[in-house]
């Protein structure tokens, strides 16, 4: 697979243009920022557990009809994605509050929500990504009141596969944020999901003991970073893959004299 030019450089990621037409390598970098970016570190070997985890998720999605832009992992850091151009709009899914959101409106952290919350922001990094109302997505022509209503359908199915995907493995998942972008194809337009999902772009707690098991360990100062995303992995049964296993040592065989009676 041959690496073309940089087309763009995010704060965890990087795109790079690739041979076939339509089609980037999104490359993960071990660079993590909180707040806008006014806490920064490098957490060695979590591109790799994010890329890993992302794979595992979208293409989870993608068996149950969900499209997304993975086309597929090609090596530890980096996936081949179809270029799609993105919706500047930021989709966040909550189930418990807890966050920006018990922040702004005073909620009680760890507040079950009776159902799923979806809260749009404007994805610029000089405005702090700012919540906006739909309204606004219709007014500055970010989307179409048709494509926000398809999307925040798929926002919600997603919440409901993921729920089950990570219960099964004693996770609760608290919140994520998601991106879609448009794919034009034989003059029509598609929307797919993007971006990445992986405990960077989640809340996930575990199920009996609310430990966090995502980004809130760098943005809150609580250690192990790495040791909690490799538990997500391990509990997704995928982690066997980020091992370096070592080929088997066999005992040499004991030379054993048969003697003649
Ligand atoms: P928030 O409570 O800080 O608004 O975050 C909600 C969810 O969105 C949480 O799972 C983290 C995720 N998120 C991102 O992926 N990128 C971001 O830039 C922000 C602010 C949140």
């Amino acid at each position: 697979m041959k690496k073309g030019k940089k087309l763009y450089e995010g704060k965890a990621k990087i795109l790079y243009a690739a041979s076939e037409k339509g089609t980037a390598i999104q490359h993960f970098k071990d660079d993590a920022t909180a707040f806008n970016n006014q806490k920064k570190s490098n957490i060695e070997g979590k591109g790799i557990l994010n890329n890993r985890i992302s794979e595992h998720i979208l293409s989870s999605l993608n068996q149950i009809g969900i499209e997304t832009h993975l086309i597929k992992r090609i090596n530890m850091r980096e996936q081949l994605v179809k270029l799609v151009e993105i919706i500047p709009i930021e989709f966040v899914v909550r189930n418990i509050a807890t966050g920006s959101l018990t922040k702004r409106l005073g909620i009680e952290d760890g507040t079950i929500l009776e159902k799923p919350l979806i809260e749009f922001c404007y994805k610029n990094d000089d405005l702090n990504d700012p919540l906006v109302a739909r309204e606004h997505i219709y007014s500055f022509g970010w989307a179409t009141a048709i494509e926000l209503d398809w999307i925040t359908k798929q926002c919600f199915r997603i919440n409901d596969f993921m729920q089950g995907m990570f219960k099964a493995v004693g996770i609760k998942l608290v919140d994520f944020k998601l991106e879609f972008g448009r794919l034009n194809k034989d003059e029509k337009t598609k929307i797919l999901l993007a971006d990445e999902i992986s405990p960077d772009t989640c809340r996930l707690w575990d199920a009996t003991s609310d430990k966090k098991l995502d980004k809130d360990r760098f943005r809150k100062d609580l250690g192990n970073l790495l040791e909690a995303y490799q538990e997500v992995a391990r509990r997704l049964d995928i982690l066997h893959e980020q091992n370096n296993v070592r080929p088997i040592k066999f005992p040499k065989p004991i030379a054993v004299k048969i003697k003649k009676k």
